[in-house]
């Protein structure tokens, strides 16, 4: 058993102002926004501005996250930065977040595991806190795949976007955060997802640029069979795993690639639609960015309160995949820190006090959370009709 648990203390995600929506993409291929959004769910994406990175992207996210749980950049104890896109393919992205950020006691990576990538960092950095190694771990998933594009290459180029969104998971004495977890890796469809041009094996020549290796390849059927199938087997895994059935799961953050993929997977996990967390029809797929932006916006829209259970997961280049089942935390707690392994019982006995102490706990989240829905079912449409005079009166 762990001495400490994880916990999301501050949450934040940034995309760039530009949108690229499915009838301009259809001025720069033969395509059509009746195809793109019957075959993908996908109906606009948001564009870096020239000269705007991944970095300059994460930072923003980071930002709002570190404000949201009321660090300073100083706290933080480790930086992970996932993406595929870094702003140089050495130094490591996350040394140069960590420069900007101004986190010099930190330790910094950047993760490279596709679209898997955040996930691969989010459960990471839950291991780091719950040994009691670190306190606070920034977790980002950055990417400016608009550069990585071939805009002339229609099977590629209308699906993905750019953004990033960050976490900050802190140790807690509190029940809950990173339940059950599983990391998965097929590196035979390692070609499945492809930058040929780029790194050790191809040195850059104007042959590779003429011939676009610097540039996005996908074999898109093989890549929506392997996703179709992993996520099944991987949400199965952590809802088992945890003792659980899919309907004790209040919410699921699938990876934003594709909505078929996602209707496909949860009719065979049995999952109730209304569930889940879809928000690729304004972004595309993101990449590492997809995860944390999805559950940035879940959060903003109230559908994760203290208590849920939610489930993450995703797919991505590699072929890798992870799934996470991750119990949500109030913001603020109430009773003073206690330890189990402090208290003055036997050892023996130390896991029964545990389990009853978390039982406790539970009840006395989910008694907070009824009482803030409650005010909330009072405050929501005063607010509205607030919002609506407002705006009639043009203020
Ligand atoms: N507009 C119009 N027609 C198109 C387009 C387009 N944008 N793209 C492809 N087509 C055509 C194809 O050329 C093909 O024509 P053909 O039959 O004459 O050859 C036809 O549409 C059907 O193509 P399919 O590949 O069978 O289309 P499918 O229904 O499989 O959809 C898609 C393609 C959307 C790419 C799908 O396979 C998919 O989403 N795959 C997963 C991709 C993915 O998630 N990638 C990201 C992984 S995560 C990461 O790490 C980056």
């Amino acid at each position: 058993m762990s001495n400490y648990y994880s916990k999301i203390s501050g949450w934040g995600m940034y995309v760039p102002e530009r949108v690229l929506t499915n009838h301009d993409l259809a001025q720069m291929v033969d395509t059509s926004d009746e195809w793109i959004v019957t075959r993908t769910g996908i109906r606009e994406r948001r564009i870096a501005a020239e000269g705007q990175a991944t970095v300059d992207m994460s930072l923003r996210a980071t930002q709002q996250a570190l404000e949201r749980a009321g660090l300073q950049a100083d706290d933080l104890d480790l930086i992970i930065l996932a993406t595929s896109t870094p702003d140089y393919l050495c130094p490591p992205a996350s040394s140069v977040l960590q420069d900007r950020l101004g986190a010099s006691r930190a330790g910094a990576m950047t993760l490279v595991a596709g679209c898997t990538g955040f996930l691969y960092g989010l459960i990471t950095a839950a291991q780091f806190v719950q040994t009691g190694a670190y306190r606070h771990v920034l977790v980002v998933g950055g990417e400016t795949l608009s550069y990585a594009m071939d805009w002339t290459d229609r099977n590629t180029c209308v699906l993905f976007g750019d953004g990033a969104g960050a976490v900050i998971v802190s140790r807690s004495d509190q029940p809950g955060g990173l339940q059950t977890m599983m990391l998965g890796s097929d590196g035979s469809g390692w070609d499945a997802l492809l930058l040929p041009g780029i790194g050790s094996i191809t040195p850059l020549t104007p042959e590779v640029l003429e011939n676009k290796g610097h540039k996005l390849k996908m074999n898109g059927r093989a890549v929506f069979k392997f996703a179709t199938r992993v996520m099944v087997e991987a949400v199965t895994q952590v809802v088992t795993e945890a003792g659980l059935t899919m309907n004790d799961i209040d919410l699921l953050i699938p990876h934003q690639a594709n909505e078929r993929i996602i209707d496909l997977a949860i009719r065979r996990l049995g999952f109730d639609r209304e569930k889940v967390m879809v928000n690729l029809d304004r972004y595309g797929n993101t990449s590492a960015a997809s995860v944390p932006l999805a559950l940035c916006e879940a959060l903003d829209q109230g559908r994760l309160r203290p208590g849920d259970r939610v489930v993450m997961v995703a797919f991505g280049a590699g072929l890798t995949y992870a799934a996470c089942l991750w119990e949500w935390q109030p913001e603020e707690v109430s009773e003073e820190p206690i330890l189990v392994t402090n208290w003055p019982v036997p050892e023996s006995l130390r896991e029964t006090a545990q389990q009853v102490r978390t039982a406790a706990w539970r009840m006395q989240v989910q008694a907070r959370a009824k009482a803030s829905d409650a005010a909330m079912a009072i405050m929501l449409p005063l607010y509205t009709f607030r919002k609506g005079v407002k705006k009639r009166l043009g203020k």
